[in-house]
């Protein structure tokens, strides 16, 4: 875990353990923290391991059993602030809640967009080309995928712990088909595919018990992430019925990426003839060098001390920087949270924040300029009250699309879905264009989730 300094006048110590570098100082809280799941809020561990599995409920009575017992391992975020060895988080799909056989009357007090599924939305969320539904990978967009469980573990041993806790309980009980297990985590030094360090921006969530660091930006309004508290504009955003469903509930948004690194290398190898202009175009790409250090505050050398350092790591805007000498306007963190950028087209980036807890899965490629033809990628994971809203609008207004930023047709050089004459701008005067980028990162499918509360578990279970 990041090391920390030592704190400045007026910031008292950070609290003890493995967690302390995340947040500045504990406070009391105010949400319900035994009701809310605990992913909601505890971060990820350094080092990660876990799973995700993909679950089909074959039988309602089967399947509300199998809540029941899954209620029992469902972590709550009673102790979110503490270490923990392992954790458990559940959620469902719109199939998943009819195959429970939910009252009709609660399902339709569902958002539109969860009930028509990721699939269904493809247009919406500009899914098209490599990563149209019809190309992705089986089970996902099929209706089939009812439940997601999720185990975060901080050590190999942890989670196949846990594992062997749940091959147990599984086969024990009728009505459920594990339909895809996804493992993930133990990469070196917890990097993604691309060998950067992530995870790292996450909104403060008001009421949750923490103060965030200096550049953290001020604590959210509850609302925005946990359904039944009030949000940015005050009022208490619609929630499923009946109250104990939705409240202290969330949703949140699954896709799975497969990342074609070798791509990615090539395209470094066209904008760049030395390994340190690689190094440099590569976190002109991304906002942040390899190591975190964002390249606001470190704009010609990385400096892995700084991205280390989770007291000043994120402690940045970009007003001083309108043209994106230092952080490209284009890069993917910029476009994903513009923070003080004067965007062309009016927007409120309060309501835009998402809490991060994706997992990385598969080795490392490295430099090589050649796939090895094995599986390696990130299983984005975005939670918010307005989650499937805000990634359906990243997606076609802040990734496929440049106009926000007066970029025309420039996408996200990470995410964008790119045509044959793509490219990426780096300013500058004069500003390069290098062309050549493909679509780094190609969808396997993903699902629209709802995140229930340990009361809507048990009501779930005991319908
Ligand atoms: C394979 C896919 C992706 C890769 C490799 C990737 C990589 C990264 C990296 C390296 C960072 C900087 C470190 C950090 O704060 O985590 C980052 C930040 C971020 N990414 Fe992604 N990302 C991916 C997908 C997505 C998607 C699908 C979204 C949203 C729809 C997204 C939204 C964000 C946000 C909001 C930030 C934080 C920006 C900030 O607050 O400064 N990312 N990502």
């Amino acid at each position: 875990m990041a090391a920390l300094r030592k704190g400045g006048p007026g910031i008292p110590p950070p609290p003890k353990g493995p967690l302390r570098g995340l947040f500045r100082r504990l406070v009391p809280p105010t949400l319900d923290l035994d009701d809310i799941q605990a992913l909601i809020l505890r971060p990820r561990p350094a080092p990660y391991y876990g799973s995700h599995a993909f679950v089909e409920i074959t039988d309602p009575a089967g399947g509300r059993e199998a809540v029941r017992k899954l209620l029992t391992r469902v972590t709550s975020a009673a102790d979110w602030r503490e270490p923990r060895p392992a954790w458990t988080a559940a959620a469902l799909t719109y199939p998943g809640l009819e195959a429970l056989e939910v009252p009709r009357s609660s399902l339709e007090s569902f958002p539109r967009a969860f009930r028509e599924g990721m699939a269904a939305r493809a247009d919406r969320l500009r899914d098209h080309g490599p990563n149209d539904p019809s190309r992705w990978q089986s089970p996902f967009g099929t209706g089939r995928v009812h439940l997601m469980v999720s185990v975060y573990a901080d050590s190999e041993e942890a989670w196949r712990r846990e594992l062997t806790g749940y091959e147990e309980q599984l086969s024990m009980l009728t009505g459920l088909r594990v339909l895809l297990r996804q493992d993930f985590g133990a990469q070196p030094d917890s990097r993604n595919a691309f060998g950067f360090k992530d995870g790292f921006t996450q909104p403060v969530v008001e009421g949750s018990g923490v103060e965030g660091w200096p550049g953290d930006g001020r604590a959210i309004r509850p609302g925005e992430f946990i359904l039944g508290y009030p949000s940015e504009g005050g009022h208490v955003l619609d929630s499923p019925a009946p109250d104990s469903l939705g409240r202290n509930g969330t949703y949140l948004v699954f896709r799975k990426y497969h990342s074609h690194v070798d791509a990615f290398n090539r395209y470094l190898h066209r904008g760049a003839d030395t390994e340190e202009g690689r190094e440099l175009l590569a976190a002109k790409l991304v906002g942040r060098w390899r190591s975190g250090a964002p390249l606001e505050l470190a704009p010609d050398h990385d400096d892995p001390e700084l991205g280390a350092d989770d007291s000043r790591n994120n402690d940045f805007r970009y007003s001083g920087d309108a043209l994106g000498l230092r952080t490209p306007v284009g890069s993917h963190i910029r476009r994903m949270n513009p923070r003080d950028t004067q965007l062309k087209v009016l927007s409120d980036v309060n309501i835009r924040r998402i809490i991060r807890r994706s997992t990385t899965y598969g080795e490392p490629l490295g430099d090589s300029l050649r796939d090895d033809g094995r599986p390696r990628g990130l299983d984005f994971i975005a939670i918010s009250a307005r989650a499937i809203d805000t990634v359906e609008f990243l997606q076609s207004e802040w990734i496929n699309s440049g106009n926000f930023i007066g970029r025309g047709t420039e996408k996200d050089p990470l995410l964008g879905v790119q045509d044959d004459n793509a490219y990426f701008t780096v300013p500058g005067t004069p500003p390069r264009r290098i062309s050549g980028i493909e679509t780094f990162n190609t969808l396997d499918g993903g699902e629209y989730f709802f995140m229930p509360s340990l009361t809507a578990l048990k009501w779930l279970g005991d319908l």
